[in-house]
């Protein structure tokens, strides 16, 4: 039959157990190599130790700016912190133009610093001098809490001047040249950092932060003696978080044995081939984008949408990772939000047969990032000591799509055994607040 046809045609998007267990270990395996100063530049996943030492106690307080550059929406953010668990948020989003993605680093920091500018006059602050936290969700080289090296863009930013230098001098140099706001840059942070900060400051069982949004990516709180690059202090406390940039795992080929031919064509198309390609498999960049072409190759085989117009499905980027979503949100056999998502494509005609089809295509994508993610959370938790470890996670594909925590709580649950406890949680505040978290604990305790 036909259904059976499409079946046998994503086969190859299912991964086994053996597949799951192949992967945690060879992540396990890049860690140790990218912790390394041995082998670290020969490393796919690079494992910044990123200088965040302590994680917060709850008693921090004062005021304080965040800009959290690098997920859905940019943001500047204004954050009060005082006794008695106090934490007041007030923000603001931005829009940040493809235009400026992938134009003049000069451009993309005087955007930021504009509407910096913009946010601290309307709240009236623009006369003190906050410190800041500035999240920045790309692969930075830290060499002290706040110098950070950008190594390479991702998720679709290309800004020319901007790789190799060190972000926050461009940030500063921006609000400088202004002259009307003035800001002490504090720290410069990855968004799995802030995830995990901002969990940690009520859950002190939170050792791991993790993303799956726009792309994907971990840190752990790792051992100072474990972190071979380490070149700091070695005072206590004795551990820093390590931002693993596991997005690269795979450019050195470690996943070829499950790379499909969709993977590639979804690389090929990307402005980073050859890079990223974990990410690329996962995060909700690309997730639509995979889906979209195996839809074109199953439209091409004639087995789904017959007789309907095809040219937005034909069209790249154009199946978006929310449909995905919206698709696996259905009740099994009722095709609502599938249809919707059709229509928003321009079928309006189509039949029970394609959209269980296009939910089983769906399916296969998700469930498969499911599987991945969890064999890099198992693969984090298997090298740390501890023993009840809280996952903090944020991103659009985790907390929108339906089923995507069961799959990663039961497949956790099967790779680490019974015995071993974790929890995840979701990080409600994104990372602005995290990132206002480590520039609290710089400043110390609150004076009661
Ligand atoms: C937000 C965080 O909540 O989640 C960002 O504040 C982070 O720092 C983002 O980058 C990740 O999700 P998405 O889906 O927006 O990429
Ligand atoms: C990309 C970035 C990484 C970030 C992740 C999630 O992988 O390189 O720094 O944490 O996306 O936003």
């Amino acid at each position: 039959s036909r259904r059976r046809k499409i079946e046998d045609y994503c086969r190859d998007l299912v991964i086994n157990n053996d597949h799951i267990s192949r992967m945690e270990q060879r992540l396990r395996e890049s860690i140790e190599k990218g912790l390394d100063k041995k082998t670290h530049d020969m490393a796919s996943v690079k494992c910044f130790p990123t200088y965040v030492r302590e994680l917060p106690s709850g008693h921090e307080c004062g005021k304080f700016l965040a800009l959290d550059l690098g997920g859905t929406n940019f943001r500047v953010v204004l954050i009060e912190i005082g006794e008695n668990e106090k934490f007041e948020m007030d923000n603001e989003v931005y829009a940040i133009s493809q235009d400026l993605m992938n134009g003049s680093g000069d451009d993309l920091f005087d955007h930021i610093a504009s509407c910096l500018a913009n946010f601290a006059k309307a709240r009236k602050i623009d006369k003190e001098v906050l410190p800041l936290g500035f999240t920045f969700s790309f692969p930075c080289k830290q060499k002290g809490l706040a110098v950070g090296e950008l190594i390479s863009w991702t998720k679709g930013f290309s800004c020319k001047g901007v790789e190799g230098e060190d972000v926050v001098t461009l940030l500063k140099n921006a609000i400088n040249k202004r002259g009307d706001i003035h800001v002490d840059v504090a720290a410069i942070l990855n968004d799995t950092t802030g995830c995990l900060m901002s969990c940690a400051w009520k859950n002190h069982n939170c050792r791991i932060g993790l993303i799956i949004g726009t792309g994907t990516n971990a840190c752990y709180l790792e051992d100072l003696e474990k972190v071979g690059l380490w070149d700091g202090d070695i005072n206590n406390p004795k551990h820093v978080i390590v931002n693993t940039e596991w997005g690269a795992f795979g450019d050195h080929g470690e996943l070829d044995f499950i790379v499909t031919k969709w993977d590639h064509r979804v690389d090929e198309g990307s402005i980073n081939p050859g890079k990223q390609i974990f990410e690329k498999m996962i995060s909700g960049m690309y997730m639509g984008e995979v889906v979209r072409q195996v839809l074109v190759d199953l439209v091409d085989e004639d087995l789904i949408f017959a007789k309907q117009p095809l040219e937005n499905l034909r069209t790249r980027g154009r199946f978006y990772t929310k449909y995905v979503s919206e698709i696996e949100s259905d009740q099994v056999g009722d095709y609502t939000q599938c249809r919707e998502a059709l229509k928003d494509l321009g079928m309006t005609n189509v039949t029970d047969e394609d959209c269980s089809a296009l939910r089983h295509v769906c399916e296969c994508v998700s469930r498969r990032a499911g599987f991945m993610v969890s064999a890099g959370i198992t693969a984090l938790l298997k090298k740390m000591d501890y023993k009840d470890v809280v996952v903090a996670i944020d991103g659009s594909v985790f907390r929108f799509h339906p089923h995507f925590e069961n799959i990663m709580r039961s497949r956790i649950r099967q790779l680490m055994g019974t015995e071993y406890k974790f929890d995840l949680m979701l990080s409600t505040d994104g990372s602005g607040r995290g990132a206002a978290l480590v520039a609290a604990v710089l400043m110390g305790e609150c004076a009661i």
